[in-house]
């Protein structure tokens, strides 16, 4: 299904219910995995927050969560540079507690290997990574994920709290540009 918008074409990658068919699943795997544990999310902003919004949703357990922002590129810059700015810290200190990051997309692993430098140094108890979405083929820095929504093919997708130009984030569903 081709849609358009502003001049801007797009076809859906991923509808609704398969996002939350799977957030549904991760969130079960997560709820196993940390039981009896006190376990943090750390949502990476803006891109994470619906999909982090929905996570909490699924969990049967007891967690907190926090935000982060950084800023990995510019607004129509389309690869990140590996320069990455904190734009806004975590409120609270993460030594001895269980720390998932949540993220709405890996792709050249940059940010994420940035993100994880930082924050192993504050000495949690443990550190991993659940994402929505990897695009496995654009990997320029290796780097461990434990919980993968969907692999993704090496194109530009926006929606479900991913941008294009700061636009579509509210969409339900994953977009992606058609040629
Ligand atoms: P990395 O440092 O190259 O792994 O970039 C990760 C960040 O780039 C993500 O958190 C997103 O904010 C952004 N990004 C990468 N690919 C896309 C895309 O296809 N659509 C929207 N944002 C993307
Ligand atoms: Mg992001």
């Amino acid at each position: 299904m081709t849609m358009t918008w502003n001049g801007y074409t797009f076809d859906i990658l991923i509808d609704e219910a398969r996002l939350q068919a799977r957030i549904k699943e991760l969130g079960q795997q997560i709820s196993a995995d940390y039981a009896g544990q006190r376990l943090l999310l750390l949502c990476i902003l803006k891109g994470g927050v619906l999909f982090l919004t929905d996570l909490m949703r699924n969990l049967s357990i007891p967690h907190e969560i926090d935000f982060l922002a950084v800023s990995s590129y510019g607004k129509e810059i389309r690869e990140s540079t590996g320069v990455v700015r904190i734009l806004k810290d975590l409120d609270e200190p993460i030594e001895g507690i269980h720390v998932l990051i949540v993220e709405d997309i890996i792709d050249t692993g940059h940010t994420l290997t940035y993100i994880t430098n930082i924050l192993q140094a504050r000495r949690p108890a443990s550190l991993k990574i659940c994402t929505l979405l990897d695009k496995t083929e654009r990997r320029r820095v290796e780097i461990p994920v434990d919980y993968v929504g969907f692999p993704i093919p090496d194109k530009f997708v926006f929606g479900y709290g991913l941008d294009l130009d700061e636009k579509f984030r509210n969409l339900p569903y994953i977009a992606v540009m058609t040629e």
